[in-house]
Formats: structure tokens, C-alpha cells, sequence
């Protein structure tokens, strides 16, 4: 089967061609971008046929895939008219901004023969699929505590890229949890049932001397549905390094910690591998074990894609679930999952930090 595909969004956009150009079943054959100059040039850098800066125009192109890599208000509406086209659509974080987004999202889903999948490329960091087939195979125990983090200062980059002053640090409550939350649910293999969100007050503004609306530092507590507690902290505004990547796990037979940088390495305790209660062990000391094969030896193409090799897998994984038929393993509500939460965080911090009801997208 050779697929053709459309990508909208020509920044984010761009990592998507590159691995989708490195498929041989596969061929970029349309791109859309709001900003002329941007996808014309990049359609005659890279030889694309069509280019177009309407997304309605994008949707008339003979296309079987489209990339949905605009801004995070798009997301949604752009997502619903492919899928009403039969279009396949990947998606990028966060599926929608608005429960309202979410609920008329996997109504589309459910009424389109395309399949439709999320674009959380951390849950397919090398790393974290590891401790997920760790996970899988009990090696944790009962797991009943994780932590994710996603600090990215971006202060500045909320003045280059307008919308994320709006749609990321405009708003209070945890605006982009699902490179955090995304691999604790895996791990869990459990979905969020309530939150509670809360924050460390307002220590910055932007240029133009107003307060962001959103607090430096979120939290946001997750109960599971198998009563266990994840912890999600965001923070856009920071002066501080990144560290997009932090997460603990804690189970009773185990426990992963990964680096918080600065010369740190992932580390893993598993009572049934290791005597000295005390001491931390590598966690690639169990790669040759526990990971696929894929993971264990990755082709070159894979190495050279983004976000430590997870863009490459990502797409591997989409283009696996359309050509063999099956269910992608971040569907239409594996990826509600991940965004809901958030959402509904934003209505916590808003009411005083109330413990919250998530809703069930398998029930809308
Ligand atoms: N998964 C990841 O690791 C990752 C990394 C970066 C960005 N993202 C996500 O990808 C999305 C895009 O982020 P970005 O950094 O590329 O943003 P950006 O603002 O740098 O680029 C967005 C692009 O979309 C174009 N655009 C805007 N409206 C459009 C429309 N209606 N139709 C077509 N094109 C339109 C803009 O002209 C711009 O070229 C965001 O949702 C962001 O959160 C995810």
C-alpha cells in the first residue's frame, strides 16, 4: 500500500515530512501552511506538488493522511473535517482545548472510517517504552505513585509563536500535560479518574507588563481509576534550564527515577533483580531484556528523527494501525485520556483547587 500525504503546519510540520519521507510507502504530496511564503518554499525545497495556505484547500487534495501540526486551537477542528473526509489524521498534542472540542472530536472519530491518532511522541521516548514493558511484566508490583514533569521555559517563545501566549501560558491550570501524563497512563495502564490543580503564584510578566495567566509552576493531581496518585507539574515561565523529560514511578515491588539532568542516569530498584535495597541500578542494564527489537537496534532513519527517536516510531506506529487495520495504541480515547485531564485541571484551579470529576470519553 503507498500512502499519500497532506501536512498542515510547516514548523512542527516539517520534522513530520522528514520521517514520513524516509518511508518508501509513503509520499508527501501536499502541504498548507497560513503563511505564504513559508509553504511555498518549502514545497519547492522539498518538491512537493501542491501547496496551499487554506486548510479547506488541503482537504481537495487526493491525500489518504493528513498531519494536523498547527497550533493547539486548530487542532480539533481541523482534525474533525479530515476524519468527515476519510481522511487519517495525525494529531498533534493536545487533541482539543475545550471539552465541547473533545466531545464533537470522538463523535467524528467514531463516525469516520479513517483511523485518527494523537501525536504524543514522549511515551515513545527509548527510555520510557522501557520502563513500560517493565511495567507490563509486573516488575514494579502494584503501581500506585508517579511524577511528571514538563518545564520549558518560554517566555520568549510566546512572542515569536503568538498563539502560545493565549492557549499555553494565557490560561491557569495545566494547559500541555500530555507529554507527562501520556507515559504515566501507559505505566499505570490506568486512565485518570479525578484532579485537583494548584500553583506557586505569579512571579513574571511579559513584555508588555501584563501578569501571565497562568501560574509558574502547576500541579496537577491525578487520581487513577486503580486508586493510585500521579503528579504532573508544568512550568512555561520559570527562569531556570529545561527539563521537559522528568518522571518517577513507584510500585510495590519497585521503583524508576529518570534524570533530572546535569550528569544524572535513568535509575531503576526492582526487589525481585536486586539484593541492596538501597541502591539504584542503571535502568539500560535491562534494555537487552525488555526491548523490542525496533528499540534495541533502531535503523538510521529512526536515530535521526526528532524527540530522541519517538517522531520516527509515532509515525511507524500510525502507519502500522492504517495498513494492518487496527486499532492505533493512541486512539481517539487513549488520546481524551491524556488532554481531558487538563482541561478539566483548568476548572479546578478555577474553583479553588476542587477535586474534580474526568470524564469518560468511552461513555460520551
Ligand atoms: N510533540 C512535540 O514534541 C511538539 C513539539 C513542538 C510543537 N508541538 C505542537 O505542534 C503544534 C505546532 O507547534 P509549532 O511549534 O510548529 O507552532 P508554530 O507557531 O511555530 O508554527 C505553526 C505553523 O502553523 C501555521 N498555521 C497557523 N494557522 C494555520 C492554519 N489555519 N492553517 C495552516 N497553517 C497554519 C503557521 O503559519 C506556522 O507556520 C502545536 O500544537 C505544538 O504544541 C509539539
Amino acid at each position: 500500500m503507498s500512502l499519500r500525504i497532506a501536512i498542515a503546519g510547516l514548523r512542527r510540520g516539517a520534522s513530520f515530512d522528514a520521517v514520513f519521507r524516509q518511508r518508501p510507502d509513503c509520499k508527501v504530496v501536499a502541504v498548507c501552511d497560513r503563511n505564504e511564503a513559508r509553504a511555498r518554499q518549502f514545497a519547492e525545497a522539498h518538491e512537493i506538488g501542491k501547496w496551499c495556505t487554506a486548510y479547506s484547500d488541503l482537504l481537495d487534495e487526493e491525500a489518504d493522511v493528513v498531519v494536523v501540526a498547527t497550533p493547539a486551537p486548530l487542532h480539533a477542528e481541523q482534525s474533525i473535517a479530515a476524519l468527515r473526509a476519510a481522511k487519517h489524521v495525525l494529531s498533534e498534542v493536545p487533541a482539543a482545548v475545550s471539552l465541547d472540542e473533545c466531545k464533537a472530536l470522538v463523535a467524528a472519530a467514531q463516525g469516520s472510517t479513517a483511523t485518527y491518532m494523537m501525536a504524543e511522541n514522549y511515551c515513545y521516548i527509548r527510555t520510557n517504552v522501557l520502563v513500560r514493558h517493565l511495567a507490563r511484566v509486573g516488575l514494579f508490583g502494584e503501581i500506585y505513585f508517579g511524577e511528571g514533569e514538563y518545564i520549558h521555559e518560554l517566555k520568549g517563545l510566546n512572542e515569536i509563536t503568538k498563539w502560545r501566549r493565549k492557549w499555553q501560558t494565557g490560561i491557569n491550570g495545566c494547559t500541555y500535560p500530555t507529554h507527562s501524563l501520556g507515559p504515566l497512563i501507559q505505566w499505570f495502564d490506568q486512565r485518570v479518574v479525578s484532579v485537583c490543580c494548584f500553583g506557586s503564584g505569579h512571579h513574571y510578566r511579559d513584555p508588555r507588563g501584563d501578569e501571565y495567566e497562568q501560574e509558574d509552576s502547576i500541579h496537577m493531581a491525578c487520581r487513577m481509576a486503580n486508586g493510585g496518585l500521579a503528579n504532573i507539574r508544568l512550568d512555561m515561565l520559570s527562569n531556570r534550564p529545561h527539563n521537559m523529560t522528568y518522571y518517577s514511578l513507584q510500585g510495590t515491588e519497585g521503583c524508576y527515577e529518570s534524570p533530572r539532568g546535569h550528569g544524572d542516569r535513568p535509575k531503576v530498584w526492582l526487589k525481585s533483580r536486586h539484593d541492596d535495597p538501597n541502591a539504584w541500578h542503571d535502568l539500560s542494564g535491562f534494555e537487552k531484556e525488555f526491548l523490542p527489537e525496533q528499540w534495541l537496534h533502531p535503523s538510521e532513519e529512526a536515530l535521526k528523527s526528532g524527540h530522541w527517536g519517538g517522531d520516527y516510531f509515532v509515525v511507524a506506529d500510525f502507519l502500522g494501525a492504517i495498513i494492518e487495520d487496527r486499532d492505533p495504541p493512541i486512539g481517539i480515547h487513549q488520546a481524551m485520556d491524556m488532554t481531558v485531564p487538563g482541561l478539566v485541571s483548568q476548572q479546578s484551579i478555577a474553583e479553588g483547587s476542587a477535586w474534580l470529576e474526568v470524564p469518560d470519553s468511552r461513555e460520551w
